[in-house]
């Protein structure tokens, strides 16, 4: 895949992402449920900035973000969940999980965009895989 296309699957999933999170947010339950609620929050956050500031690099680049709610679902990656409670091991489990495949496409965006000598694309994803790889460590240390 192209690194547009590829950079439009991540706004795309980044987009999905943040109403997943959302979803986990609302319904995490269980004894630990308000630091857990709080780290979604966390998360989605930074997923909103990220999806803005690869949007934007696109258009730096002269290309359309996608911007529709409709080309996200075409587009994206990402499965959405239900609406029911999710115990603390599964959300955990799902958000690592999610942050995963953001950083796998973060990391192929970089590469290709490191094939076409745009540096200021790789280094953004740089930032954005050291920022998965904390998050990934905080998660790792919650499940220990
Ligand atoms: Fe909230």
């Amino acid at each position: 895949m192209s690194k547009n296309k590829l950079m439009n699957q991540y706004v795309a999933d980044l987009a999905v992402m943040n109403v997943k999170f959302h979803n986990l947010h609302w319904n995490v339950v269980g004894e630990r449920f308000e630091p857990v609620h709080v780290y979604a929050e966390k998360l989605y956050d930074d997923l909103f900035a990220k999806y803005d500031e690869v949007a934007e690099r696109l258009k730096m680049l002269g290309v359309y973000p996608l911007a529709s709610l409709k080309s996200y679902l075409e587009t994206t990656a990402v499965e959405e969940l239900e609406n029911r409670d999710y115990q603390i091991p599964e959300t955990m489990a799902i958000l690592k999980a999610s942050l995963e495949s953001l950083r796998k496409l973060a990391v192929d965006i970089r590469t290709a965009a490191d094939e076409e000598g745009d540096f200021v694309t790789v280094a953004m994803m740089e930032d954005h895989v050291g920022a998965y790889d904390k998050e990934l460590w905080f998660i790792a240390s919650a499940l220990k």
